[in-house]
């Protein structure tokens, strides 16, 4: 069966140009191929369909999870999320264990959490001056943030030891050429192979946050989300054990660590070259906030695509495609495109205010359908919280020019990792 064009450059030559400049490389293979676009990277062993239009988003986000599965595109993560990770079940046991993980996004229980997040975000900024690396501190921020509210461990003495193990074992996690050559080995070498130092990294990590566990289980409080989590109940009445919310916490900080982090440090890139968006923040006005948020969010997406994979052949935007290729809702794309964001690479707030409310399916920087991000509501509590807290810092541009993206792992960051200057005059 014959895929959609895509450049004939060798797999590994893709490889590099969407590691290195991502959204370069989409951007030239949209332009040059238009849509859909077919890639071939070392990420995947067969080749890559990426979607932007928003009808054929629509339907790739409602594909039978039986017939596209996500939870395949990460199983590399297994040996660190665990075999009740949401990030890697599919079907009924996704949809059963993403039942479970969202009840503490939902609504009041999730704005408790506000004052806490903004404190957090607060004492963080409070600290800067002269030259800042957002991406850096916006990684402590966030860090900070899941060990407290969402593992909900207390006091130094709890987290200082987390912090160090969260490191040993998320650089490993964030090597990806490592990540993928261990977990297709798999094979201990002795403590000090790689596989072997990760799998010790992995087990000190698990039982300091098993430590937390049964302390919370003893005293749980009601300021954490872990806290949230020990109520569950599964449908035979059941409280959750001890490894299953050890793979919903790592799950969650999987997920909504790095994502955030560079997300936050896009902000106050763009931030520090809009001056005008900066000064209208200091009126607090809470739907500008609110649109400032997600027009970082669109315009600088921390993660570019949504994959499933194929298992049977199906029909997407009028496209018959074949079993065994993967499909991706591409998120950097969508969200660029002129025809449904005028001026579309341009940071403008304001659109969210004056124009008409957006395609649902071109707004898609948490992805879609039954995998849509389970964090979001989190991801832009935090996001706000942030901006409320830089709106009262100077800040302005190390150097005038836009940073580029590129790559960190998963995710995409600004190459001189948002940098600013603070304080002074302005
Ligand atoms: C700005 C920050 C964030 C962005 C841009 C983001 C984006 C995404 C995307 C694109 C997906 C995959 C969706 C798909 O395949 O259709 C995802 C999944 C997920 N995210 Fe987020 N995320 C962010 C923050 C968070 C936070 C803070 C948390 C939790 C504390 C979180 C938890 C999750 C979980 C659990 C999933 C898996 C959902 C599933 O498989 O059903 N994310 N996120």
């Amino acid at each position: 069966m014959d895929l959609p064009p895509g450049p004939r450059a060798p797999a590994a030559w893709q490889t590099l140009a969407w590691t290195v400049r991502p959204a370069a490389f989409l951007h030239r293979v949209h332009h040059r191929f238009g849509d859909p676009v077919t890639i071939r990277t070392y990420w995947t062993d067969e080749p890559m369909v990426l979607f932007s239009h928003p009808d054929a988003v629509r339907e790739l986000f409602r594909l039978d999870p039986a017939v596209a599965p996500a939870g395949q595109s990460w199983e590399f993560l297994r040996p660190f999320a665990g075999p009740h990770s949401i990030l890697v079940l599919d079907g009924d046991e996704h949809l059963r264990e993403r039942r479970l993980i969202q009840t503490p996004f939902h609504g009041e229980r999730m704005r408790a959490f506000r004052p806490a997040v903004a404190e957090l975000a607060r004492a963080e900024l409070g600290s800067w001056s002269g030259r800042v690396v957002t991406l850096e501190r916006m990684k402590r921020l966030t860090l900070e943030t899941i060990l407290r509210i969402v593992f909900g461990a207390r006091g130094e003495i709890e987290l200082a030891p987390l912090r160090e193990a969260v490191h040993a074992t998320l650089d490993t996690v964030r090597s990806m050429p490592r990540m993928l050559a261990m977990s297709l080995v798999q094979r201990d070498l002795g403590p000090r192979s790689p596989w072997g130092r990760f799998r010790l990294a992995v087990e000190r990590f698990d039982a300091l946050l098993l430590e937390v566990v049964a302390r919370r289980r003893a005293d749980p409080g009601s300021d954490s989300m872990l806290a949230l989590l020990l109520e569950q109940r599964d449908e035979h009445g059941n409280p959750p054990t001890d490894r299953h919310l050890r793979d919903q916490l790592v799950a969650l900080l999987a997920a909504g660590h790095d994502t955030s982090a560079a997300s936050l440090s896009w902000a106050f890139e763009r931030l520090a070259r809009h001056p005008a968006v900066h000064a209208r923040l200091r009126e607090d006005d809470p739907a500008y906030l609110d649109a400032v948020v997600k027009e970082v969010l669109r315009v600088r997406p921390a993660l570019t695509i949504a994959p499933r994979r194929l298992l049977e052949p199906a029909r997407i935007g009028g496209r018959a495609l074949p079993a065994g290729i993967h499909v991706a809702a591409c998120l950097w794309l969508a969200l660029r495109r002129e025809d449904l964001w005028p001026h579309a690479a341009e940071f403008r707030p304001e659109r969210w205010l004056d124009g008409p409310a957006p395609n649902p399916m071109s707004w898609i920087p948490f992805g879609g359908g039954v995998r849509r991000c389970a964090g979001a509501p989190f991801a832009e509590m935090e996001m706000r919280e942030v901006m409320r807290a830089a709106a009262d810092l100077r800040i302005r541009p190390v150097r005038p020019e836009p940073e580029r993206a590129r790559r960190s792992a998963l995710v995409v960051t600004p190459d001189r990792g948002g940098e600013i200057l603070v304080g002074g005059t302005p």
